[in-house]
């Protein structure tokens, strides 16, 4: 079991009234077990916009091991590959959607609502990648109305990323960046789904994203650790600081992972490169192991699915009532 928080608190009260930004480290601290044990490690593979077809999806899926029963693994497949990928899942590996819209139903051309995710068996969402907030604009508004969306449905969970592009890095505003992120991101969820490991934080600084820099395991913690103090200043319970588990994201490969996962307040990784190859993620799952056996294989996922109802009348959506027409085919011509 990991031993964090063991000699690392931060008082929420105390904090609001110095500066929210200093890393705080005090002593003598008791940790609930509940709390403890809430923070199981996790690795994810984000799969990001590969591999370019389903059976070379299939194929990487298939190199997979069984998830360790110590660890909760987890990919994010591209959503067209969902369905298929649900029904070959290895022991123990879940799934999660690399994002998802913030509005419930309607008009929105494109979109994939958080319950359409769910009712697939879909257990996460990744959201507040820096490749949705840089490439497609997504501002912390965006992805908080998303997280919020999400947490609507009762079965998903939330993996939000947070970190600082290499401008701000330099800049030494680290810690003002994603104290920001994660504020923004988390307004408005109850300290309830935070204690219940309804989200996760991704601490993924941007210039370590895909470029082979690594933070080193003492940066990684470091942020975390700015991340733990905001999470204290934002919600009276010690225990949704205590409980939230934050993984760490940037060219995560099997050689750093052991170092990383040393860290106290690193419960495990965000893997996008090294996921796209079975072997090195693998080894990378293992890493964060303790070298429990894997999880029993279960029954198949079950797709029974009720046969839909056919509604009377549809609902209006997008503000516009929508009007069926019965079909009148055209007269035979003669
Ligand atoms: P990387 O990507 O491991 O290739 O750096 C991580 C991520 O973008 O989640």
């Amino acid at each position: 079991m990991k031993l964090s928080f063991g000699n690392l608190l931060f008082a929420a009260s105390s904090l609001t009234a110095v500066n929210a930004f200093s890393i705080q480290r005090l002593s003598s601290v008791s940790t609930s077990t509940t709390s403890l044990d809430a923070r199981r490690p996790i690795l994810a593979g984000n799969w990001k916009l590969n591999p370019k077809s389903r059976d070379e999806a299939l194929a990487l899926l298939n190199g997979l091991s069984p998830s360790p029963s110590d660890v909760d693994v987890l990919i994010f497949p591209p959503l067209p590959y969902l369905g298929d990928v649900l029904k070959a899942l290895p022991a123990g590996v879940q799934v999660g959607a690399q994002t998802c819209s913030n509005y419930e139903e309607g008009a929105f051309t494109g979109e994939v609502a958080p319950s359409m995710l769910a009712s697939m068996n879909v257990g996460y969402v990744l959201l507040g990648h820096s490749e949705r907030r840089t490439l497609f604009g997504e501002t912390d508004s965006d992805i908080n109305a998303r997280v919020l969306t999400c947490l609507k449905e009762p079965n998903l969970k939330v993996v939000l990323c947070v970190g600082e592009t290499l401008d701000e890095y330099e800049a030494g505003l680290l810690n003002s960046i994603v104290d920001t992120q994660t504020r923004k991101g988390l307004s408005g969820v109850s300290a309830q789904d935070l204690i219940n490991g309804r989200v996760v934080i991704a601490y993924e600084p941007v210039w370590a994203i895909g470029t082979g820099l690594t933070a080193t395991p003492e940066q990684a913690q470091n942020a975390h650790t700015v991340i733990r103090n905001t999470l204290a200043a934002m919600y009276p319970s010690t225990a949704v600081a205590e409980s939230v588990r934050i993984q760490y994201g940037g060219s995560v490969k099997p050689e750093s992972i052991a170092d990383l996962m040393s860290q106290p307040d690193i419960d495990g990784a965000l893997v996008g490169g090294a996921s796209l190859d079975a072997a090195s993620f693998n080894a990378i799952v293992g890493g964060a192991s303790t070298g429990a056996a894997p999880v029993a294989a279960a029954a198949p996922v079950s797709y029974a699915v009720p046969a839909p109802t056919v509604p009377s009348s549809f609902p209006s959506y997008g503000g516009m009532p929508r009007v069926v027409e019965k079909y009148v085919p055209p007269a035979p011509r003669m």
